[in-house]
């Protein structure tokens, strides 16, 4: 597994995809949600969503791409809308984009959440998830595990204390080319809780291996749907909400805003959402 320190040391241009999926895959966060991701995961479905967008949105489109951890199928949506015709703006959201890489003793590196949650432990010859698997009680590594997890973790949050301290450093958790892209930006930012300065701002919202049940309860799925909604300008807006299963095969529904309060199907991609009964329950508040 790819060192953290060695991923965020190599210049972005050396970074091959195998690298960004290997290091972006192995990071869960500290909502229990994994920052999975690989190349060309959309390639069957961008196409139609570049004809639908050039036939109901306008020339200058806005995207609003929320959890996009590393930023990979930003990028190519990106280029692909780009490709296509449309003067697109992206932008991505993720609950998690800033964390810190804290050097807890020599050669060995914790990269943390600001809040201290552990995301990776360094050590001098390897790199290592910090949770317990149900293979690690089978070979008894849970130990060293729990260990270095003890260790690494307190020693990191007692240095995030001292401000200014030279061991620490501020990292971002998405693709260096992404952040490179012109016409991608890149924020923090909670879908569950409603943000005023995205109101009515976007034509087409995108929710991709997010908004799954295995994440989140029926509840706060709505509320989460509900604030896409009025991120959208009506009534063309539409939002995709999609989940890539283990095989690779794409499950989505393309939804639209319309006038009223609650979205309309337009498309499914293969069996569509699994929470598509939960956006279409949804009341879109008004302003
Ligand atoms: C599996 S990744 C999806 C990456 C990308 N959209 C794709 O499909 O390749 C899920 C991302 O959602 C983010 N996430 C989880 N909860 C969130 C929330 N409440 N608000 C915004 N992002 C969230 C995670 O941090 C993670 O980066």
């Amino acid at each position: 597994m790819l060192a953290a320190k060695t991923f965020f040391d190599t210049p972005w241009e050396q970074l091959t995809p195998r690298m960004e999926e290997d290091f972006f895959t192995s990071l869960m966060t500290g909502n229990k949600t994994y920052k999975t991701t690989f190349h060309h995961r959309f390639s069957d479905i961008n196409p139609y969503l570049l004809d639908y967008l050039l036939h109901h949105a306008p020339a200058a489109l806005k995207v609003l791409d929320v959890g996009v951890s590393s930023g990979i199928s930003t990028v190519e949506l990106y280029d692909d809308l780009r490709q296509g015709g449309l003067d697109v703006e992206i932008l991505g959201t993720d609950i998690l984009v800033d964390a810190f890489l804290v050097r807890v003793f020599p050669k060995c590196h914790a990269l943390v959440e600001p809040s201290g949650f552990p995301l990776r432990f360094d050590l001098p010859l390897v790199s290592m998830k910090p949770w317990v698997t149900r293979h690690d009680y089978y070979s008894g590594l849970f130990i060293l595990r729990k260990l270095v997890n003890a260790l690494f973790t307190h020693r990191a949050r007692q240095i995030l204390r001292s401000p200014g301290d030279t061991r620490v450093s501020e990292v971002k958790l998405v693709a260096p080319r992404a952040l490179a892209k012109a016409g991608i930006t890149v924020c923090s930012d909670d879908i569950s809780r409603y943000n005023s300065a995205f109101e009515a701002r976007f034509d087409f919202v995108r929710a991709a291996n997010v908004l799954n049940h295995g994440y989140f309860s029926p509840a706060a799925l709505s509320t989460m749907i509900a604030n896409t909604g009025r991120y959208l300008r009506k009534p063309h807006g539409s939002l995709f909400v999609v989940r890539t299963h283990e095989n690779r095969a794409n499950h989505g529904t393309l939804f639209r805003r319309g006038e009223g309060e609650h979205f309309e199907l337009v498309h499914r991609f293969g069996s569509g959402s699994e929470i598509e009964d939960v956006v279409m329950g949804v009341d879109i508040p008004a302003k």
